[in-house]
């Protein structure tokens, strides 16, 4: 079964995505975590996707569906995709549809997490993740068991994403609101989209998902 999880920066699609790998073995496809690993590389192209990502800018659609379309392409995914931060324009939907198509991969929802605005600036700000292992916690919502370590690993060093500070997460706000939205009647069209109360805690959040994914 396969899934986009759709909205905006801070909405909760990491943390859901990671909670249906741990519960049902899907696979997390994050073009963000992608372009997080190439930036981490240090390689020139990194370094570019470093600059856009830093000032909330989309990476150019052609990358970002080379890029999911090879990953698609490896046999974990014949588990079950969650597609999250992708497609985020028109062209990567259209360019999703086709490969879901040649790959012989249906769709089976695509939920767009509703939120305030206003609240995902403070869930951005107070994010952060295990330097280690990757888990994601935040500083009020999320805290890990220990303070200080991490619930996953044992690891007590942490890190923050360099996106994460309010004057970007503005900037990548409007541009969801722009580019994104604007998606979504491309698959009401197709009698895919559900929406989830993404205000509610995360268990809420993610019951709603489960019944979503088990109808
Ligand atoms: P990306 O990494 O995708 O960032 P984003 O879309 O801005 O989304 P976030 O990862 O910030 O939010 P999230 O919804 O995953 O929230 P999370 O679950 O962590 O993209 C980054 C950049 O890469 C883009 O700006 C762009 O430059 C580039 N890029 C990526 N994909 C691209 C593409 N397809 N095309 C072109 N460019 C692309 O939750 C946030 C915090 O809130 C956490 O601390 C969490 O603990 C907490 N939280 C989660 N749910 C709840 C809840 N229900 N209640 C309370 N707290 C909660
Ligand atoms: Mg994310
Ligand atoms: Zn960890």
């Amino acid at each position: 079964m396969n899934i986009i999880l759709l909205g905006p920066p801070g909405a909760g699609k990491g943390t859901q995505a990671k909670i249906l790998v741990a519960d049902r073995g899907m696979v997390q496809l994050s073009t963000g975590d992608m372009l997080r690993e190439v930036r981490a590389s240090g390689s020139e192209l990194g370094k570019r996707f470093g600059e856009m990502m830093d000032r909330g800018d989309l990476i150019p659609d052609e990358m970002i569906i080379e890029m999911i379309d090879a990953r698609l392409n490896e046999p974990d995914c014949r588990n079950g995709a969650i597609f999250d931060g992708f497609p985020r324009t028109n062209g990567q939907a259209v360019a999703l549809d086709e490969m879901l198509e040649r790959k012989s991969l249906p769709l089976k929802a695509v939920i767009e997490l509703t939120v305030d605005e206003e609240a995902l600036v403070g869930r951005i700000t107070g994010r952060y993740s295990c330097a280690n292992c990757g888990a994601g916690y935040h500083e009020i919502f999320q805290r890990p068991a220990v303070e200080g370590v991490c619930d996953a690993c044992g690891h007590t060093e942490f890190k923050r994403r360099p996106d994460d500070n309010e004057q970007t997460v503005r900037d990548r706000m409007e541009v969801y609101r722009r580019d994104t939205a604007p998606i979504i009647p491309h698959y009401e069209a197709q009698g895919l989209v559900q929406r989830v109360d993404g205000m509610a805690d995360i268990a809420k959040v993610e019951t709603a998902v489960a019944a979503i994914l088990d109808a």
